[in-house]
């Protein structure tokens, strides 16, 4: 069975090409039980639908975030709680968006070619399981219309980790 994606072109706008990645989600997702899986190719789909330039997940493991699927440039592999932006998303369990990465107090540089940033955290029966991280290499790169279709993409991937 074909996997392609079959999205707009990104010309479109962002909002454009979210209508259609959150059911080609929902679709792709739907008999996956396993939340690596899932990660995996919600990376890939986010990546290829926008081109971000890091696109990512860190799984909560006690007290630290722990590197997941991801699809760009090698990443710091743990963060702790209430740590740089992830770390924040975390400990308030709430998307964090973050317009220029300077200006965020104990910001985590895993490369410097990231400028701004947004962070949704992954919600199973009320406690944050992961975090989804997504990096510009603009400035002021993302706005509530990420957090809102972000947030639906973290919703219909909250339901594999069991
Ligand atoms: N900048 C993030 C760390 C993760 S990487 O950017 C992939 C932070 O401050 O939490």
């Amino acid at each position: 069975m074909s996997k392609e994606l079959n999205l707009p072109d990104i010309s479109q706008g962002r909002e454009v090409v979210y209508k259609s990645l959150i059911p080609a989600i929902a679709e792709l997702l739907k008999d996956e039980t396993d939340a690596v899986a899932a990660m995996a190719n919600t990376a890939a789909a986010l990546k290829e639908a926008f081109g971000f330039f890091w696109v990512g997940f860190y799984r909560v493991c006690g007290q630290e975030l722990v590197l997941a699927p991801f699809q760009g440039p090698v990443a710091c592999s743990r963060i702790g709680r209430g740590r740089g932006v992830c770390g924040a998303a975390w400990e308030r369990a709430e998307a964090v968006l973050v317009p220029d990465v300077e200006l965020f107090p104990g910001h985590i540089a895993c490369n410097s070619a990231s400028l701004s940033e947004v962070v949704v955290p992954i919600i199973n029966h009320g406690t944050v399981r992961a975090v989804l991280d997504v990096d510009s290499d603009k400035l002021d790169d993302f706005s509530s219309v990420d957090v809102v279709y972000l947030s639906e993409i973290c919703n219909i991937l909250s339901k594999t980790f069991l």
